[in-house]
C-alpha cells in the first residue's frame, strides 16, 4: 500500500481523522516545534553516549550494552526537564489529540522512549507485530510515536494499514497467531518523517519494528480522556492532566462534586484565580 497520502500538513482537519478511521494511523506533519525535538534529540543523544560510555569502561569489550535499562534512565531524565513540559504544553499538538479524545486529556505516565541501537540484542527493542491493546491500553486512548530525527525504512515503526478494524488479534507469547483463512496487508514501514512530525495511531493497529538500521531515537505517549476508565496495566503509574475542556472548569470553578450552593457567591471563584496556567 502507497502511504504518501498518510502525511498531513494540516492535521485539525476532517480528511486527517478520516483517513485516521479508515487506515487506524495518520501522521501530523509539523505538529511539535522541530527547534524542541532537536534540543531533546541532544539531551537523549548525549545522554545515551554516556550512558554507554560508562558501560564499556566496567564491562567486557563484547557485553551488549542493556539498551532497554538505559531508556528508563533516560527517559527519567528527559521527564524532569523544561523540554518535556514544553512539549505537553505545547497548544497545537493538544488541539490534535482533543480532536480524538475530548478536550479533557491525560498522559500516561507509563510512557516509552525507544532506542533502536543495531548493537542491541534484546527482542523488546526490535518488536514483532502487536497491538498496544495487547499490553493495557484501552481502544479509548490514542497513541502517539515521535521520532527524535528522520527516521530510515529499516529502523523505523511499521504498520499494517487497516488492520485496526480486525479487533483484538490472537497471541501468544507476544507473538501473533495465524487465523484460518486470512492474510492481513503487507506491513509498511512509516518512515518520512521529520522532527516536530507525529505519528498518530489507533490502540488495535498491529506494528512493530521495521529493523535494526542505524541508531535511532523515538518516543511514545498514550492519550485518555480524564473521565474514561484506565486499564489495570495503567492505573497504577497514573497519569497527568494536560488540558481541561470548559464542562471540566467550571465544576473546578463550583469547588466541590456535592455543588454546595452559593460557595464562591460574591467571592472568589477559585482559590487559585492569580494562577494563569500556561495553555
Ligand atoms: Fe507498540
Amino acid at each position: 500500500m502507497d502511504i504518501s497520502d498518510a502525511y498531513f500538513e494540516t492535521p485539525i482537519g476532517n480528511a486527517f481523522l478520516d483517513y485516521f478511521t479508515a487506515n487506524g494511523f495518520a501522521v501530523a506533519r509539523g505538529l511539535l516545534e522541530p527547534g524542541l525535538i532537536a534540543a531533546i534529540e541532544g539531551l537523549i543523544r548525549d545522554g545515551y553516549t554516556s550512558l554507554k560510555a560508562e558501560f564499556a569502561a566496567k564491562e567486557a569489550a563484547e557485553a551488549a550494552p542493556p539498551v532497554l535499562g538505559m531508556s528508563k534512565v533516560l527517559l527519567k531524565r528527559l521527564k524532569a526537564s523544561e523540554a518535556y513540559d514544553q512539549m505537553m504544553a505545547h497548544g497545537p499538538f493538544l488541539d490534535v489529540i482533543e480532536r480524538f479524545i475530548g478536550p479533557d486529556i491525560m498522559v500516561y505516565n507509563n510512557c516509552d522512549l525507544f532506542i533502536n541501537d543495531p548493537v542491541d540484542t534484546n527482542p523488546a527493542t526490535l518488536k514483532t507485530l502487536h497491538q498496544e491493546t495487547w499490553t493495557g491500553l484501552a481502544v479509548h486512548e490514542i497513541v502517539t510515536w515521535i521520532p527524535l530525527h528522520p527516521p530510515a525504512a529499516d529502523n523505523t515503526i511499521c504498520v499494517v494499514p487497516k488492520s485496526h478494524l480486525f479487533g483484538m488479534m490472537p497471541n501468544r507469547n507476544r507473538n501473533l497467531l495465524p487465523i484460518e483463512g486470512f492474510t492481513p496487508e503487507p506491513v509498511v514501514p512509516v518512515w518520512q518523517m521529520e522532527r516536530g512530525d507525529v505519528l498518530f495511531f489507533h490502540p488495535l493497529l498491529l506494528h512493530g519494528t521495521s529493523g535494526r538500521g542505524a541508531l535511532r531515537f523515538s518516543l511514545g505517549f498514550a492519550f485518555k480522556n480524564a473521565y474514561l476508565e484506565a486499564t489495570s496495566v495503567n492505573t497504577p503509574w497514573g497519569y497527568t492532566g494536560l488540558r481541561q475542556g470548559p464542562m471540566t472548569r467550571v465544576r473546578t470553578i463550583l469547588g466541590n462534586d456535592l455543588l454546595t450552593p452559593l460557595r464562591t457567591y460574591g467571592g472568589k471563584t477559585s482559590n487559585a484565580q492569580n494562577y494563569v496556567p500556561p495553555r
